[in-house]
């Protein structure tokens, strides 16, 4: 297979910076292309949580500058690193005004104000930094709404730049809930011309949408999984874009996430007490009493601890807890969540944890060895999801023999299989309508499980721990992506 030169530009990247599985995957899926033996590079932000020192970061020579419209040519500094375990290069694009804070999006729960001109500079930035180091990628590939607007420049800015004369653009969608909606003043910093400001381009209710941009001008649009793939599609989870994706469906795929299995896995994980794996299951038994001392409930062994880790806000399911917590706290079990978001629940969950000390407890923020303690220590693993694009704690829980509670919605559905305790077959527990009932009754089979049915659930964890979600499938669909991409390029070039 020829190799392919990929460039990929997001918002954030594990190790570096993280909110939430955009970074996992960014950091992760380059890795799996390099193993390939494809050239891939990575651009982000240099966001000033980011330690130049502790990542070696090297600062490249000369100043990057970087058209923004009427604001003028704006400068930036480069660092190059690499992404840890590999050689893959990874650019850090610099600037102080735009990322010299402490948040990547927001603070203290506020969006930037300048979040248009930021993610407009960093997308331009990418295109300005391929040319600088002369690399002329066959494909570029944007995640998400923050650098959506680069397939629009590389359609208008850079379309008879011969520096990407065969230069193909992907768009990944890992939420489609959020697209970059802002004033239509962007507009003249994107400068692409007001001519693309329709509503079957930029346009959004008079003001401009980045994602949707983005769509329009993609030559390939995929989401991180085909259940919702499909999903978005529809009026329920399309977000008002529903429509605009059905036009473009021909150019629309689900490629399901991996796993870094050197980040997750049991049988390595530095963050837990003791490491086991599929043929000694000990170790975990010793995580759960961890788990338990580290949370302050009471270290018992006959109890099932369910965990719960990710942002809390709807997306997450949080309203149905919310609405199922009391039910819950009747029932012999305990609950670990770890989180942040919106203050509402931050609020309700610690309150729940001074109320039932012995069943609930939680930690308001984000750990990352909290968030692998959980995985290892807890006995079921709970994702309400109302929406769930792939979702990676399922996933990861699998790997730790950690049961998942999901509500069968995208990516939850297409890695979960349902428990049969006929067949002893299945991965985990599904339920399907978004309703505190069901949440309960499907937490009360599988609680159910554990205390009378050893068996069943031990089956169902072995089996949850022999699925492989190996990020180098995915990387060969995205490798065979690229290619439908580079070839409808070069038709389309030809006939120009
Ligand atoms: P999303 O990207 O929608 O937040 P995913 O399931 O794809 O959901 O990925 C979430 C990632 O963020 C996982 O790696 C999870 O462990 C991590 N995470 C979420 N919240 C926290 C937190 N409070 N502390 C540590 N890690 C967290
Ligand atoms: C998004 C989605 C999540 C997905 C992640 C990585 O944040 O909410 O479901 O796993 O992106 O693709």
């Amino acid at each position: 297979m020829d190799k392919l030169k990929i460039l990929i530009a997001a918002s954030e990247v594990v190790p570096f910076a993280k909110s939430g599985g955009l970074a996992d995957v960014v950091g992760a899926l380059p890795k799996a292309l390099r193993a390939l033996g494809h050239d891939v590079r990575v651009i982000m932000p240099r966001y000033y949580v980011i330690d130049i020192e502790k990542y070696k970061l090297k600062s490249l020579e000369g100043a990057l500058g970087v058209p923004m419209g009427i604001m003028g040519e704006e400068w930036a500094r480069v660092y190059e690193g690499v992404l840890p375990g590999c050689d893959v290069p990874i650019y850090f694009i610099d600037h102080e005004g735009f990322f010299g804070r402490k948040g990547l999006y927001e603070e203290n729960g506020f969006s930037f104000i300048d979040n248009d001109n930021r993610f407009i500079f960093f997308s331009r930035a990418v295109m300005q930094l391929a040319k600088k180091l002369h690399f002329h990628p066959d494909v570029i590939h944007a995640n998400d709404w923050h650098t959506a607007t680069i397939p629009i420049m590389l359609n208008t800015h850079y379309a008879y730049d011969s520096d990407f004369a065969y230069t193909g653009s992907l768009l990944s969608i890992h939420n489609l809930q959020h697209q970059g909606r802002f004033y239509k003043g962007a507009m003249s910093i994107l400068d692409v011309g007001w001519e693309h400001f329709n509503e079957d381009e930029i346009e959004e209710y008079n003001g401009i949408n980045f994602l949707k941009g983005g769509i329009v001008h993609a030559d390939a649009i995929c989401t991180v999984s085909q259940k919702y793939a499909d999903e978005i599609r529809t009026w329920e989870f399309g977000w008002g874009l529903e429509e605009l994706i059905n036009s473009y469906s021909y150019k629309l795929s689900g490629i399901l996430n991996g796993v870094d299995y050197d980040e997750w896995n049991p049988s390595s994980d530095s963050y837990i007490v003791k490491t086991y794996d599929l043929n000694d299951l000990s170790g975990k038994e010793e995580c759960k009493s961890a788990l338990q001392r580290t949370f302050n409930l009471p270290m018992r062994c006959d109890v099932p601890v369910i965990g719960f880790v990710g942002r809390l806000v709807e997306q997450k399911g949080i309203g149905l807890l919310h609405s199922a917590i009391w039910h819950l706290m009747h029932m012999d079990i305990q609950i670990v969540l770890l989180g942040m978001g919106e203050k509402w629940a931050e609020s309700f969950f610690s309150d729940i944890a001074g109320k039932y000390p012995e069943k609930f407890s939680c930690y308001i923020g984000y750990r990352d060895d909290l968030a692998h303690q959980i995985e290892a220590g807890a006995d079921l693993f709970l994702m309400p999801s109302l929406f769930e694009p792939c979702g990676l704690n399922q996933i990861y829980s699998l790997a730790y023999g950690t049961i998942p509670i999901v509500r069968a919605t995208g990516g939850l559905d297409d890695t979960i299989e349902n428990y049969s305790s006929e067949h002893r077959s299945g991965t985990g527990f599904k339920f399907y309508d978004a309703t505190p009932e069901a949440l309960m009754g499907t937490v009360s089979w599988a609680v159910d499980t554990w205390y009378h049915d050893k068996g069943g659930f031990d089956q169902l964890r072995r089996n949850g721990m022999k699925q492989r979600f190996d990020w180098e499938v995915a990387a060969r669909g995205y490798v065979a992506l690229y290619h439908t991409i580079i070839n409808g390029r070069h038709s389309h070039r030809h006939q120009e």
